[in-house]
């Protein structure tokens, strides 16, 4: 088996993309677990000389997952977000996580430029509407506009931030909420979730999910947001309460929704599905070719850098 790093042997539970993974089976000596006929056997039987995951959100890391390694040193993460990683149960047991952050926040920002357009405009419901041949029958109705609106951004991080300039570039006023006001930046700062959705128009969650932002966009905010108001989630589903969501779409305490993540996915609720007037996407805000490559590359590069002895290059905070 070729590997520049014999005896640093590599699990990789869910598939990379496939440039970042010929790579990865290059350098390391991998075990590419969804290959296996019988998964929990090579999973036991390579268990004991695991030392590096290459993961996904699709596998979730906790303190049991992590037991199963005793030699494990680094999660390396495809994926800014790392919620589904328990990093205080990693940290306890030495192992060090890293994530993807940059290489994907343009993308991120582009789709969601591109959510937030289908849902003020709601192109894709148009684009139905002229499959189905209804134009012969009418004119498809006016939509809302983006004119003198204001954006808010709930989390104003570097993709957040994006959002945030490719927003005014758009003629867009811009509003923010932060654990912390940051003082680089021109924008009205929002002193509370609440605050921030009354300051707006449109509400794009772009904050990290976890415990701690669990529900942040419940019925409060919602109600404050209005009923001319539209929510773009590109974040994480567990963000928005989406019995709340349900609700205040269905009583019209909102206009519409655009979202990229689900609390449940990829499993979407019914009800979400048969509103006509919500725009949804299966968590593609990063997910090109290039910026899946672009992530890939760093998990690659994270796990070399690591089993070489300089240490991880994006470890998480
Ligand atoms: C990916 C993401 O869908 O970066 C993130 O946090 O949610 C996405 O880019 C995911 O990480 C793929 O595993």
């Amino acid at each position: 088996m070729p590997s520049s790093f014999p005896g640093f042997r590599v699990l990789v539970p869910f598939p990379l993309p496939a440039g970042g993974l010929a790579r990865l089976t290059k350098t390391f000596d991998a075990l590419k677990l969804w290959e296996a006929a019988d998964r929990a056997a090579a999973l036991r039987a390579a268990a004991p000389d695991i030392r590096g995951v290459a993961s996904t959100g699709a596998q979730k890391i906790d303190a049991g997952f992590l037991d199963l390694f005793p030699k494990l040193e680094i999660v390396a993460n495809l994926g800014v977000g790392y919620d589904h990683i328990d990093v205080a149960a990693a940290r306890a047991r030495g192992v060090m996580v890293t994530n993807t952050p940059g290489v994907l926040v343009d993308e991120v920002a582009d789709a969601t430029m591109g959510l937030l357009l289908c849902a003020v405009r709601q192109l894709p419901q148009a684009d139905s509407f002229v499959r189905r041949g209804d134009w012969m029958r009418g004119p498809f109705p006016l939509s809302a506009s983006l004119k003198g609106r204001v954006l808010g951004v709930l989390g104003l991080g570097d993709i957040g931030l994006a959002i945030a300039r490719r927003a005014e570039a758009f003629g867009l006023k811009i509003a923010y909420h932060n654990r912390s006001r940051r003082d680089d930046v021109p924008y009205a700062y929002a002193a509370s979730p609440v605050e921030l959705a009354q300051a707006c128009d449109i509400l794009v969650v772009a904050a990290p999910g976890g415990p701690q932002t669990r529900h942040i966009v419940g019925a409060r905010v919602l109600e404050a947001l209005g009923p001319q108001g539209i929510l773009v989630n590109i974040a994480r589903g567990s963000l928005v309460d989406t019995e709340a969501l349900i609700a205040a779409l269905r009583e019209g305490k909102i206009q519409t929704a655009a979202l990229d993540v689900f609390e449940t996915e990829p499993d979407v609720p019914a009800e979400l599905r048969a509103m006509s007037q919500v725009v949804l996407a299966p968590h593609i805000g990063s997910a090109s070719v290039a910026t899946r490559e672009a992530m890939a590359d760093l998990v690659v590069e994270n796990l070399t850098s690591w089993a070489s002895g300089a240490g991880a290059v994006t470890p998480v905070a």
